[in-house]
């Protein structure tokens, strides 16, 4: 089994999008039974809660379904998941520190767009403060970074059939 874990700050907004996209490819590989998504924030901001009504709104008109409810990131994530990715540096760092009180302080974390080919070491960014047309981009860059993502793990895992 592979475990995918994707981390922003609230776990309304983009990681749960991340979660919902890469879980609709996984799907459409007939890779689900091998392959198991979750996402968590790194806050504790939104616990429990739904994601954004405009996260939802953004799935649903790509044609994406997300059932997920607001969790903060736990030192255990770090031995369950094969890959931990954050959305963004300031994610990252937080992962990074919260790993090293972890047992698996050697676990590499991966930053979503270094999976693109084209948004090298760039974040996602937060759409919290913006409007639909944010949400809209966070979705095109997801997208396209989460083929990346996918390659990379047919590759690795040889599941290439
Ligand atoms: P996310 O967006 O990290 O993509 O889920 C945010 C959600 C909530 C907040 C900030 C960003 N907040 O400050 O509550």
């Amino acid at each position: 089994m592979i475990k995918v874990l994707f981390v922003c700050l609230g776990n309304i907004c983009r990681s749960p999008l991340a979660e919902g996209i890469f879980a609709a490819k996984i799907k459409a590989l007939g890779l689900e039974k091998i392959v198991k998504t979750d996402s968590a924030g790194t806050s504790d901001y939104h616990i429990g809660e739904l994601p954004d009504e405009r996260t939802l709104a953004c799935a649903n008109k790509n044609g994406i379904i997300i059932q997920h409810r607001g969790r903060q990131v736990h030192r255990h994530d770090f031995k369950e998941f094969t890959y931990i990715i954050a959305m963004d540096h300031h994610n990252k760092r937080n992962l990074e520190s919260r790993k090293l009180t972890s047992s698996e302080p050697d676990k590499e974390i991966h930053l979503m767009r270094n999976f693109s080919r084209t948004g090298l070491d760039l974040p996602v960014p937060d759409p919290y403060y913006g409007g639909e047309e944010d949400f809209d981009e966070v979705y095109r860059i997801l997208d396209e970074a989460m083929e990346g993502f996918l390659s990379h793990l047919l590759t690795k895992h040889s599941l290439i059939s």
